[in-house]
């Protein structure tokens, strides 16, 4: 299988993104209208049967996150994540730039599902240029009609990664420092404001517009069965074909780096390639033989994440490229929780001495247990998640550890 299936970025560089008038003539906005003319229940039962899953990381079913909204009488918001910290992950920005209007009309949908007249979409603090065309995108929608009465504003983040957590997220655009919440309440019940509020991912958002004119049954035939639809993935590292691609979630990570990637750049052998940004496990040569889908990927103990795909080949030193992640994740911990305050810190400082070829094996030891602890202890995914290439590197590439070892 070499081909990409492209659904959200059928119409990239054909349409301008920022012109509704654009989208409506290839379709646009259809599905927002049959989302309208439902009944709320049957609007949530199709998305659910779509088996539509989050796409920022969590896998969590999007039509079931929507029912857990209590519909009241207070306000309900629909926030659009696009915080996309994760290094070497840019889809949402490409969906963005390709198809913005796909995503204002996905958050729409969700709006017309929850009862809410107001989206947020939370734009990462390092693309100035995206959110100017979002906003005129947003204008041109609402020109246009096609929005009716739901609004969108656009607010930015300011370049903390944890700001991509939902809860943190949700202070961030309340003003207050990006820390995050403990939950429960989640934010279905409590978010925004302390009003319901669903947080979703942009591609999650993208997706709807599609399931909603071809319907719940064309999406859920798509790809992997308990994860379908496609995946924007974004390669990066030592490949011949570094770019982005949109592919059904039944395809392989082998033709990820082969067929789409063109194989390792200049002849070299493979060595690893870590799959959903700088938390993402790191894959060895004989799990390449995996789809990319949600599941299959954890059973093989990795994560989909955001779809970040970063491949190394045969020269790349693990030991420094994990010190490297170790150091972003003690720069990026928000310090609100013991564990991961204190155990990026541990981490980068151990990784540090290992890589310098000063550590036993103790060290080691240590840096196992440090791991345990972070996993269950941490308060959010940044902590939890943080040793994740600590721990598969240790599995995989133990032997580039023990030549540095004392
Ligand atoms: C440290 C951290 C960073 C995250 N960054 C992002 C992000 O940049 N974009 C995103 O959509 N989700 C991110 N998430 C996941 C969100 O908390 C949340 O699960 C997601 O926005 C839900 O949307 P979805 O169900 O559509 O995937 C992050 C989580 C953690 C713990």
């Amino acid at each position: 299988m070499a081909e990409e299936q492209r659904v959200i970025l059928e119409y990239a560089d054909k349409i301008d993104p920022k012109k509704a008038d654009d989208y409506i003539k290839v379709g646009g906005y259809k599905g927002l209208e049959k989302a309208r003319s439902m009944d709320r229940k049957a609007l949530i039962d199709e998305v659910k049967k779509s088996g539509l899953r989050g796409r920022g990381g969590a896998g969590f079913n999007a039509g079931m996150k929507w029912s857990f909204v209590p519909i009241k009488d207070e306000d309900r918001y629909v926030v659009c994540n696009f915080d996309e910290g994760e290094p070497g992950t840019y889809k949402d920005r490409i969906i963005c730039e390709k198809n913005a209007q796909a995503l204002l009309e996905g958050m729409a949908i969700c709006g017309a599902a929850i009862a809410s007249k107001q989206g947020y979409i939370y734009c990462r603090g390092e693309y100035p240029f995206v959110v100017k065309m979002l906003r005129e995108a947003i204008k041109s929608a609402k020109d246009s009609g096609a929005l009716g009465d739901f609004d969108i504003e656009v607010r930015m983040g300011a370049g903390a990664y944890v700001c991509g957590e939902e809860t943190a997220l949700i202070e961030s655009i309340e003003g207050h420092r990006g820390e995050p919440r403990f939950k429960p309440p989640f934010p279905g019940v409590a978010g925004l404001w302390a009003q319901p509020t669903v947080v979703n991912n942009v591609e999650t958002f993208a997706c709807l517009p599609y399931i909603m004119t071809n319907g719940a049954d064309w999406f859920a035939g798509i790809g992997a069965a308990k994860y379908p639809g496609t995946k924007v993935l974004t390669l990066t590292g030592d490949v011949e074909n570094a770019t982005y691609f949109e592919v059904p979630t039944n395809y392989m990570l082998r033709d990820v780096v082969y067929k789409l990637g063109g194989g390792v750049k200049g002849g070299k052998k493979f060595k690893a390639v870590q799959v959903g940004g700088t938390s993402g496990a790191f894959i060895p040569e004989q799990n390449l033989d995996t789809q990319i889908d949600f599941d299959s990927m954890s059973a093989i103990g990795a994560a989909l994440g955001s779809g970040a795909v970063f491949v190394m080949d045969e020269t790349r030193d693990i030991v420094d490229i994990v010190t490297r992640i170790s150091k972003f994740f003690e720069h990026e911990s928000c310090g609100k929780c013991n564990p991961c305050r204190e155990g990026t810190w541990r981490c980068r400082e151990i990784m540090e001495k290992i890589n310098a070829g000063k550590a036993s094996q103790k060290d080691i030891d240590n840096l196992m247990l440090l791991s345990r602890v972070m996993k269950n202890a941490a308060l959010c995914g940044l902590g939890q998640a943080a040793p994740i290439p600590i721990d598969s590197t240790l599995e995989h590439f133990g032997y580039e550890y023990s030549r540095k070892i004392v």
